[in-house]
């Protein structure tokens, strides 16, 4: 239903190429609603939890190192099935899987610089929410379009 969570956050390769504003962009036009945002550097320690099921692939410590090696934007987005759209916004985990209208399709070239993550699921979005913010970070709002957006 249209409350339905997902963790979305611009990594460092997005930050510095100025892609903020367009991601936010693109959740905004898209209809769904912000819930939280901010820029952090993460920890080695919040990065390995973050990145717990991929800790036995061989690109999991270099994935790590990258995402503490600078600011990354940290957002929560809100809406109807926002966690499955979201991973159809983002594009494939390549970027040269990605088609051209997703973000990685229209942004990046290398799996290692693909400039956004998205929630694979809504039971890890619970978890990489509950990991990132804290509840008082996690705005309540009412959207006053809503009424536009869903029937
Ligand atoms: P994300 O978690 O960032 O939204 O990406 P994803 O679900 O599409 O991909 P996932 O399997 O969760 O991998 C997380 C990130 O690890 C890097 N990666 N590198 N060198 C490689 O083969 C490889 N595979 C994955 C990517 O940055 C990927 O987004
Ligand atoms: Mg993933």
């Amino acid at each position: 239903s249209a409350n339905c969570r997902t963790f979305v956050a611009v990594k460092p390769d997005g930050v510095q190429r100025k892609m903020v504003g367009e991601i936010v962009r693109r959740f905004e036009r898209r209809g769904f609603k912000l819930v939280a945002l901010k820029l952090v550097q993460a920890s080695e320690d919040l990065l390995k939890e973050h990145y717990w099921d991929l800790r036995s692939k061989p690109f999991y410590r270099e994935l790590v190192s990258f995402m503490s090696s600078g600011p990354v934007v940290a957002m929560v987005w809100e809406g109807l099935d926002v966690v499955k759209t979201a991973r159809k916004m983002l594009g494939e985990t390549n970027p040269a899987d990605s088609l051209p209208g997703s973000i990685r399709g229209d942004y990046c070239v290398e799996v290692g610089r693909n400039v956004i993550h998205g929630s694979d699921s809504v039971e890890s979005a619970q978890k990489e929410i509950h990991l990132w913010f804290h509840p008082n970070e996690l705005q309540s709002w009412e959207n006053s379009s809503s009424r536009w957006i869903y029937n």
